[in-house]
Order: C-alpha cells, then sequence, then structure tokens
C-alpha cells in the first residue's frame, strides 16, 4: 500500500506505522485477515445500547472490575456507556477523573473548550458559539469529532458526560466505524482503497472574521494507526467536506453515506441521562434536534483527546 505524503501541516502521522500495514486486517487488499477479523468481531456483537452500561459507583474511585467492564467493552464496539449511581453533579472532575482511570490524558484545546480543555455543550446564544451547531438546539448529522483537525492532532477518544439531559430530543445514533468499515469493504474493497487515499476529502477552510482560523486540510476517511487500528475521519454534512473529484472516490462516499442511512442491527440509539457518560474511541454519531427546558437546560461535558482509551 502506497503511504499517504503526511504533508506540512500534519507533522508526524500514525500513518507512518510500525506495523506490517498489508498485515492489518483493515489493509484493502488482506481478504484472509479481514475474514478473520470479521468472524471475531460479530460474535457476540451487542445487539443494543443497554448492553453497553456499566453501573459504576463512586466515578472518581472505580473499582478494577467496573474498569475492565468498560474496557471489555471498548475492546468490543470501541464504545462504553458508564452510569453513576446517585445524583449527577455539576462537576467537570468527573469525565476528568474517569478518562484519567482509562488511561487517557491528553486532552485537546478547541476554541469553544473551557479553560480546562472540557467543553460545555449547552445552547449559546451570544458570541463564537452561536455558529457553531453543537451550541444550538439543531440536530447533528454523522460524523467523529475533530475530524477537521491536522492528521498529528487527531481525536483517538471522546468523552461525553451528561449533567442534565434535554427535556425532549438531544438522543445519539451512535456507529462503531469499524463496523462502517466492514460493511463499505463488503460492498466493494476499492472502496476502502479510495476512503484510505491522503487526499480523499479536503475540509474547506475556516474563516472567521476576515482570520483564518483553519486552512483546507485534505485526509484520509479511514487511517490506520501505529498500533494497527482503525481510525476514522468523516463528517456527513456536505458544506463541510470536499470529495475528490473521481468517479471511484464519488462512489464509495455515496456508498458509505447510504451505509449510514440503513437501519442496521449494529447502530445503537439512545439518550444519555443524568451522571451517564458516553466513553469512546471517537464512534460515529450522531444529535438529534431538541427542545431546551430553559429552567432546567441541557448541558454536557465533553472531552476530545489525542489517545486511544484501548
Ligand atoms: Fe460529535
Amino acid at each position: 500500500m502506497t503511504l499517504p505524503d503526511a504533508g506540512s501541516d500534519f507533522g508526524s502521522s500514525d500513518l507512518n506505522s510500525s506495523v506490517a500495514i498489508s498485515e492489518s486486517p483493515f489493509h484493502f487488499d488482506n481478504d484472509t485477515a479481514f475474514l478473520q477479523w470479521k468472524e471475531k468481531k460479530l460474535s457476540d456483537y451487542p445487539q443494543s445500547i443497554e448492553q453497553l452500561i456499566v453501573p459504576v459507583n463512586d466515578p472518581k474511585a472505580l473499582t478494577t472490575l467496573e474498569c475492565l467492564q468498560l474496557k471489555t467493552l471498548l475492546l468490543k464496539t470501541n464504545m462504553a456507556i458508564y452510569d453513576i449511581n446517585g445524583d449527577a453533579e455539576e462537576d467537570k472532575s468527573i469525565p476528568e477523573l474517569i478518562g484519567r482511570q482509562m488511561g487517557i490524558r491528553q486532552l485537546d484545546k478547541n476554541e469553544c473548550a473551557d479553560d480546562d480543555a472540557f467543553t460545555s455543550i449547552q445552547v449559546v446564544d451570544e458570541g463564537l458559539h452561536t455558529i457553531y451547531i453543537p451550541y444550538s438546539e439543531k440536530g447533528i448529522n454523522w460524523h467523529t469529532d475533530g475530524y477537521y483537525n491536522r492528521l498529528s492532532e487527531q481525536i483517538y477518544s471522546m468523552i461525553l458526560h451528561c449533567v442534565r439531559p434535554a427535556a425532549e430530543g438531544g438522543e445519539n445514533q451512535l456507529w462503531d466505524h469499524e463496523i462502517a468499515f466492514m460493511m463499505l469493504r463488503d460492498e466493494n474493497p476499492d472502496y476502502i482503497k479510495a476512503m484510505m487515499a491522503p487526499d480523499a476529502m479536503t475540509i474547506p477552510k475556516n474563516v472567521l472574521n476576515g482570520k483564518l482560523v483553519r486552512p483546507d486540510r485534505s485526509g484520509p476517511v479511514f487511517m490506520i494507526t501505529r498500533e494497527g487500528r482503525l481510525h476514522m475521519r468523516y463528517t456527513a454534512r456536505a458544506r463541510n467536506v470536499i470529495w475528490k473529484d473521481d468517479k471511484l472516490t464519488q462512489k464509495a462516499q455515496q456508498a458509505l453515506r447510504d451505509i449510514l442511512n440503513s437501519r442496521c442491527e449494529y447502530l445503537f440509539h439512545g439518550k444519555l441521562n443524568a451522571g451517564q457518560g458516553l466513553l469512546c474511541n471517537n464512534v460515529l454519531h450522531t444529535r438529534t434536534a431538541f427542545k431546551d427546558d430553559k429552567d432546567n437546560p441541557r448541558l454536557l461535558y465533553r472531552g476530545r483527546y489525542y489517545d486511544r482509551i484501548i
């Protein structure tokens, strides 16, 4: 496989893998490894979101068993939901400490993050936040977090901790990106080849008040990390991405879109309750539109990390 050119904007890239990429089950040309991986992946794969939930007693001091249960789920599905026993507190140290106990600590500080690099996801009616959908009541289509980041600062894991759910709506769909990869590869391995090209998609530059916040960024959709794991960068929001102008890439991105719009058994759907949090290796997710209760507004804390959980 030809490795994508990391480019000056990207710095050191996980694409320069120390594992033999051609031996990876995620390589488009390795049928044997892929089929073995697929069989193992689908064996006992959870069928409902309830199977992803791990009750935890004290989030600041997880027991060995709680950690093991969370990590086992993450290994299988790239996601797990902790469910804290007791009242939900407005305390950002809870998700931060859960992250530390799960081995992640390199937080990405985006422009809307609070000083501690966690972001309060809530409806904001003024300032910089108003131009970004997460701080409104609108729904958000399929994406992985930080798809617009440079490749040297990829978001490999994420925590979404719920303090107060929306009065109405604000649900999430969750899709293990490895399953999306699997379904796309089953359709045509060449689609994977196209989606791994270093110029498969370009995220247009972001200019605010005449100031360049972020330049155009090109990169692949699927990447194999140096640990041999699969990473995905994606947005279904058409205005946020320019797909490579060739037939195969266009067909591949349409096939992926169709897969994500299908209702398959591997898709999880639910709403985080107060005191619950999603821990994930940046899986594909959506958010439905919601109605806020002004006296009890929706509040979630989000942490994005440069490390994978497991
Ligand atoms: Fe997101």
